[in-house]
């Protein structure tokens, strides 16, 4: 069945990765970020109908005015994939809280704010999926990432209560969960005063594929789990935080930040 899924972040990363999964010729795939050169060059690689719409998710006028566009082009949107993020590299008591501010409104309030934007057409068709792209860093907290984890832990919060809300409509929310996936997500990391980390940490590069993980979301998409923790034995830590919160300690305390 012919799908119109839009990714925000897809110039890089896992977002490219799940746009790239999504290729199939009756799909529909709109891919938003701020780097307009990037978005093209992964539109260039894909087969099926696919349009760029440049989109800071900061920016909520711009947010009304693209859904709008898209709504007036496309007709829908079937799959919504709030993508869009950055994460840190700092301790908490060296880093501006306007640094925080600026992780919160990218990672969450972008994620709210496309998402409410969006609602009343889902709402409209009874129809849709809502994948909201959290971290392990969502369900606990991790050295260097006290922003990261705060703003991703909020994401529970807002989009778990909308969840239930949406329960007697046909509508899903899917929080996706990723450890360490191979990407330059440390690259664009924030450090204490707001200047980007600017290098590729080695855990990042020995994380699982960008592909895997994407491969991962859409089959959690598609079986309308809720809830999905997708990565190597790093996922392990959930267990261990639920049921032996004293090694999980242990073992996050110690484990090197920038790996
Ligand atoms: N890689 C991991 O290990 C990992 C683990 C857990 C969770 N995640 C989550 O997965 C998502 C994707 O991360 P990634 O690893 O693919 O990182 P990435 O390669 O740095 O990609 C981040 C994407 O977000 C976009 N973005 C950043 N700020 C934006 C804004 N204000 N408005 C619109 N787009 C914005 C970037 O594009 P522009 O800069 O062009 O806007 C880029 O396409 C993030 O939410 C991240 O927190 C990643």
């Amino acid at each position: 069945m012919s799908k119109v899924i839009w990714i925000t972040g897809a110039g890089r990363g896992i977002g490219k990765a799940i746009a790239e999964a999504y290729d199939q010729k009756e799909n529909t795939l709109i891919l938003s970020g701020r780097t307009v050169s990037d978005l093209e060059k992964v539109a260039e690689g894909i087969t099926t109908h696919t349009f760029v719409y440049p989109l800071d998710v900061t920016d909520e006028l711009a947010i009304v005015n693209t859904v709008r566009e898209v709504i007036d082009a496309h007709g829908k949107v079937d799959i919504l994939v709030n993508n869009a993020g950055m994460s840190q590299r700092s301790l908490a008591a060296e880093t501006d809280t306007h640094v925080g501010e600026k992780i919160m409104d990218v990672n969450f309030f972008g994620a709210v704010h496309l998402t409410r934007a969006l609602l009343p057409q889902f709402l409209a068709n009874d129809s849709g999926d809502i994948v909201v792209i959290s971290s392990l860093s969502g369900k606990f907290g991790f050295p260097q990432r006290s922003f990261y984890a705060a703003s991703k832990h909020a994401l529970h919060g807002y989009f778990e209560s909308l969840d239930l809300e949406l329960s007697k409509t046909n509508i899903n929310v899917l929080l996706v969960c990723p450890g360490r996936i191979n990407t330059d997500i440390s690259k664009h990391a924030l450090t204490s005063d707001g200047k980007t980390h600017g290098q590729v940490d080695n855990a990042q590069k020995n994380g699982m594929s960008a592909e895997k993980c994407a491969a991962k979301i859409k089959t959690a998409v598609e079986r309308r789990k809720k809830e999905v923790y997708i990565g190597n034995s790093e996922v392990l830590m959930i267990y261990f935080k639920r049921y032996i919160p004293g090694l999980f300690r242990f073992i996050a305390s110690r484990i090197k930040p920038n790996g």
